[in-house]
């Protein structure tokens, strides 16, 4: 017998299948980053495709941790079409401000039906949030601060 409520158990399902969607916009970000030769950014991305992975592990653990059914979803293909590789960034955050909001609906649900125990458990995924937007945020101020890749695509490659 599941542990969560139907609304809850839904609500963590479904930021499974968006977890696993992140991951495949930052391996399409690593993809363009990759065909322009710039291994450093691709690399990146690619790091936090495998963290966006990650992430959706952490919520199948939990799940199945409260003995709730983990529902396996199809996940769209990424819609995320840059012109320039400061684009990959700027699209990455504008994608985390989006899982950020999600998070705070998913918290907010637990909340409404007094599951105080996944409540907590999201004040992970709220902090790691708060993290990601800070990081992409740096990463655009210094590539528009250098007027190009150079430095930061050595740095963030290493
Ligand atoms: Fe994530
Ligand atoms: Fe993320």
């Amino acid at each position: 017998m599941s542990k969560l409520t139907t609304p809850v158990l839904e609500a963590l399902c479904g930021q499974v299948t968006r977890e696993r969607y992140s991951s495949a916009v930052y391996l399409t970000l690593a993809c363009f980053c990759d065909e322009r030769n710039l291994p450093g950014f691709a690399k990146w991305h690619r790091a936090r495709s495998c963290e966006e992975m990650g992430h959706a592990q952490k919520l199948i653990d939990y799940i199945l941790d409260r003995d709730g059914q983990v529902c396996v979803d199809t996940i769209n293909a990424p819609d995320c079409s840059c012109f320039n590789v400061l684009e990959t960034f700027t699209t990455a955050l504008e994608h985390e401000r989006k899982v950020s909001h999600n998070i705070e609906e998913l918290a907010s649900v637990a909340l409404r039906a007094n599951d105080l125990t996944t409540f907590t458990f999201m004040g992970w995924f709220l902090l790691e949030q708060v993290e990601e937007e800070k990081t992409l945020e740096e990463i655009i101020a210094r590539y528009q601060l250098e007027g190009g890749p150079s430095l930061l695509e050595k740095e963030l490659g290493s």
